[in-house]
């Protein structure tokens, strides 16, 4: 394992996962849709994002705590729902779980996850959220929300910016599928990586665990086009808990899940892997709070690379976001070891943006953008 020292950005863990990983699994983490310019456009509108620095206030005692729905986050980001993490290293879900049992923060369980939402939830000591896709015929979707209310779930986050999976050029190409095949091309593939492929085929191949029971499985290249208003109108009757809808980029959009009842709108591309010709979530971001107001619970993920990142995504509305890639990448690139440093990295970046911009905690930071 590389020298951590050696690690201080999301670009540094981005390479050395790459190093690390096989291709068909970077391609699979670091693929976008089509040419990939509609992610590349939001990350340089994030870049864009200007905060006015400021002199003269005491930010001696700075506070990165956060309030989500009922709790008290100790730090202002959590993990996006990611469906086979245990690809990027044996036990990621479990080293993703730990992290936000430690901080109190969310971590997004997927449908796809390769460990079970019920192992999840336990060990993230019920810092976790379950995250649904709409299977087509309903019963798939009936069950997982029952199985979630069963193990004491109390948010559930539904994606919906997938009626179809997004076209990602680079995965195809390497054959990616869920459960991946070992033919040809994945053998020399693994092969050329003995590091990734000893200590992760040893283990077993990673899979869907949530899909273990006879007679229940998941298609991910399945349509889940039939999903409508009425679907989200059934599933906020059905579900008492909280309920966040995760890929929103549409005002419009926006401000019917506020009149449905939703409790809260993350605003998301899903990291620009569904429509490249999609618009910069960030901007959308902006544009939504506009819509929502004040008060209505806004999340936000896509593009989050830094601290500054965190703060910038605040500063343009949301009132707590989520990181995908990079936890990913630095569990790649150093393990569990990885993940805690590039988390401390992230909490003191955050912390120093905080001090330059005279502020001492996440409250109030739209004001703090430059020419506000
Ligand atoms: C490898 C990978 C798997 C993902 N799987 C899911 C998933 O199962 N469900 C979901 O809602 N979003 C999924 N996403 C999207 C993330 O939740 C999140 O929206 C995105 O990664 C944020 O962008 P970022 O990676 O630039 O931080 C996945 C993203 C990646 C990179």
């Amino acid at each position: 394992m590389m020298g951590l020292s050696r690690i201080q950005s999301f670009g540094d863990a981005r390479a050395a996962a790459r190093r690390r990983l096989p291709w068909m699994v970077f391609d699979y983490i670091d693929g976008a849709a089509g040419t990939g310019h509609g992610e590349a456009l939001n990350l340089a509108a994030i870049r864009d994002i200007r905060l006015q620095p400021r002199i003269l206030v005491n930010v001696e005692h700075r506070n990165l705590g956060v309030q989500v729905f009922d709790h008290a986050a100790k730090i202002p980001f959590g993990i996006s729902p990611m469906g086979m993490c245990n690809l990027s290293a044996p036990g990621a879900d479990l080293m993703l779980a730990r992290m936000a049992a430690k901080h109190q923060t969310p971590v997004g369980v997927s449908t796809v996850a390769s460990t079970s939402l019920e192992t999840m939830i336990e060990v993230a000591e019920g810092h976790a959220w379950f995250q649904l896709y709409f299977s087509g015929d309903g019963s798939g979707t009936t069950r997982l929300i029952e199985r979630a209310e069963a193990a004491g779930y109390r948010t559930l986050v539904m994606t919906l910016d997938v009626p179809e999976v997004g076209r990602r050029p680079r995965e195809l190409r390497r054959g990616f599928k869920m459960p991946f095949k070992i033919g040809p091309l994945q053998f020399i593939d693994f092969a050329l990586h003995p590091v990734w492929s000893l200590s992760t085929l040893a283990k077993g191949r990673p899979d869907m665990a949530n899909f273990t029971e006879p007679g229940f499985g998941f298609d991910r290249t399945a349509s889940r086009a039939a999903a409508d208003w009425g679907f989200l109108e059934r599933l906020r009757e059905r579900w008492k808990g909280n309920l966040v809808v995760k890929g929103v980029t549409s005002a419009e959009d926006a401000v019917r899940l506020k009149e449905v009842g939703v409790d809260a709108i993350q605003v998301s591309s899903h990291g620009g892997r569904q429509l490249d010709a999609c618009p910069p979530p960030i901007l959308a971001l902006s544009q939504i709070r506009q819509a929502l107001g004040e008060g209505f619970p806004l999340f936000y993920d896509t593009g989050m690379r830094s601290g500054e990142d965190v703060v910038r995504a605040y500063a343009m509305g949301a009132d707590f976001v989520f990181f995908g890639r990079a936890m990913l990448y630095a569990i790649a690139a150093g393990g569990e070891q990885g993940l805690t440093h590039f988390t401390r990295i992230l909490t003191e970046e955050i912390s120093l943006t905080l001090a330059q911009i005279g502020r001492v905690d996440m409250t109030g930071l739209p004001d703090t953008l430059a020419g506000s």
